[in-house]
């Protein structure tokens, strides 16, 4: 039966409605735009990343493009997009007037500088103005201010450290959260960096450097700009691997309050982010594909999950994958083989290619009953032909040595 869970959590001592963050990026760029957002039910807001009065942010339009497949437009989104366009005159405004109106939804900003004196201009500013939580973007894949020309902040562990230190000395009391990339050799350090800085929390993480396409006539980058393009931000479905990887591997290793975001989608995603440490999950490019209607169904979803689960809050799901992702060498080895379920097969032939071409040849085709037959000697396992089918008409059994018993790996996407 249905338990009716109260999503409401604590985050870093701040109250959050629910789980549900709009990050820093187009839906909170325009007031009315983030306004209408928190009034949808969105738990908060990181309002998208200003700067200093003074600094140009010189845009290009178009700044979007999309990467996707036939059946699916919007696999991941690229964008060319800098910070906001506001500055940090108009973003004190901002937060005055959300927080009067919305005092039980958490009030964020986004800053970035470009020496000392900036960044903690915009956190006296900020804190001034009344916000719930600062988050520095250190990772902006079009370069950040402050550090080598086109190099993101947190590339560089020294200044991750020192920059993080410089904005908490000035925030005191008001949780600092650190976006980082996942583009660098070792994240635990930039993580440790973070940590040693004194900052809350980090934001894992941004989007990630890209190369959109190539329009193969014409050799134009996407987005293309009268012909020229650049390295674009890649965000949405496409890199949520990478940063499930980014989430789990920090909290391994370092103890910090995560923040997740790239590449959620659905409730499931805010599940899978939640499992390997994060304590809350951002949004961008699903509210802007699909509006923020999308909240209702996050927030229907996640707690009949809930429910489901016998879990009583949010919380509770935190870091509950996180024992189970071992290193390669201490996974168990499993004799497994592949198995046809004949009543599902449709004939299509693909797992005998895969296995052909790919696998171990272990498979040979019946071209009469358009069957595929499996050789158990040699097939070794690997699950190629499995992921190929299209109607899930292969499963992978498992023989357990010395017992009758028989086991199915069930993948379950
Ligand atoms: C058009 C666009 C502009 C963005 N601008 C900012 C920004 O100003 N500051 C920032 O920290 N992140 C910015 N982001 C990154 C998003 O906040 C978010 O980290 C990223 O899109 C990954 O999340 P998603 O997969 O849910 O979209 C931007 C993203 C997009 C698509
Ligand atoms: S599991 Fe691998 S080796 Fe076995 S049949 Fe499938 S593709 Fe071939
Ligand atoms: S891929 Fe699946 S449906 Fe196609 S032949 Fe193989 S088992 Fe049958």
């Amino acid at each position: 039966m249905y338990k009716k869970i109260d999503l409401s959590m604590e985050f870093l001592g701040i109250r959050l409605e629910n789980p549900f963050i709009l990050s820093a990026a187009p839906p909170t760029d325009e007031f009315d735009i983030a306004y209408n957002g928190l009034k949808a039910g969105w738990g908060g807001v990181i309002l998208k990343t200003t700067s200093v009065e003074g600094n140009s942010v010189p845009l290009k339009y178009p700044m979007m493009s999309s990467f996707g497949s036939m059946s699916r437009k919007v696999i991941g989104l690229g964008n060319i997009d800098l910070i906001s366009g506001y500055h940090i005159d108009e973003i004190e405004k901002r937060v005055k007037i959300l927080k009067e109106v919305f005092p039980e939804k958490m009030i964020g900003a986004s800053i970035m500088g470009a020496k000392k004196e900036d960044w903690q201009t915009l956190v006296g500013r900020l804190k001034k103005a009344g916000v719930d939580l600062i988050e520095c973007s250190f990772s902006c894949p079009q370069g950040s201010m402050g550090e080598e020309a086109g190099r993101m902040l947190a590339q560089s562990i020294e200044a991750t450290e020192k920059v993080a230190r410089w904005v908490k000395e000035a925030a005191e009391d008001t949780p600092v959260l650190i976006k980082i990339t996942p583009q660098v050799t070792d994240i635990v350090e930039v993580a440790k960096a973070v940590k040693k800085g004194g900052a809350d929390g980090i934001t894992a993480s941004n989007t990630i450097p890209s190369l959109l396409g190539i329009d193969i006539n014409t050799f134009e980058p996407y987005p293309s700009l009268f012909g020229k393009g650049a390295y674009s931000g890649l965000s949405g479905p496409a890199i949520k691997p990478i940063t499930l990887r980014t989430i789990a591997e920090i909290a391994k290793n370092v103890d910090i309050t995560i923040s997740g975001n790239g590449g959620a989608f659905n409730w499931r995603d805010v599940v899978e982010f939640m499992s390997v440490g994060a304590s809350n999950v951002q949004f961008c490019t699903l509210p802007m594909h699909y509006g923020f209607r999308t909240i209702k169904d996050l927030k229907r979803g996640f707690a009949h999950y809930l429910s489901d689960m016998g879990f009583n809050s949010p919380l509770d799901v935190v870091g509950k994958a996180l024992p189970n992702i071992k290193s390669q060498d201490e996974l168990p080895s499993p004799k497994t083989r592949a198995e046809l379920v004949e009543e599902k097969c449709v004939g299509c032939g693909l797992c005998y290619s895969a296995c052909s071409d790919g696998g171990h040849m272990a498979i040979d085709w019946d071209s009469e009953k358009r069957l595929p037959h499996f050789d158990e000697e040699k097939c070794v396992g690997c699950a190629m032909c499995m992921q190929v089918c299209p109607v899930d008409a292969i499963k992978m059994n498992e023989k357990i040595e010395n017992s009758n018993n028989v086991h199915y790996f069930v993948e379950k996407r």
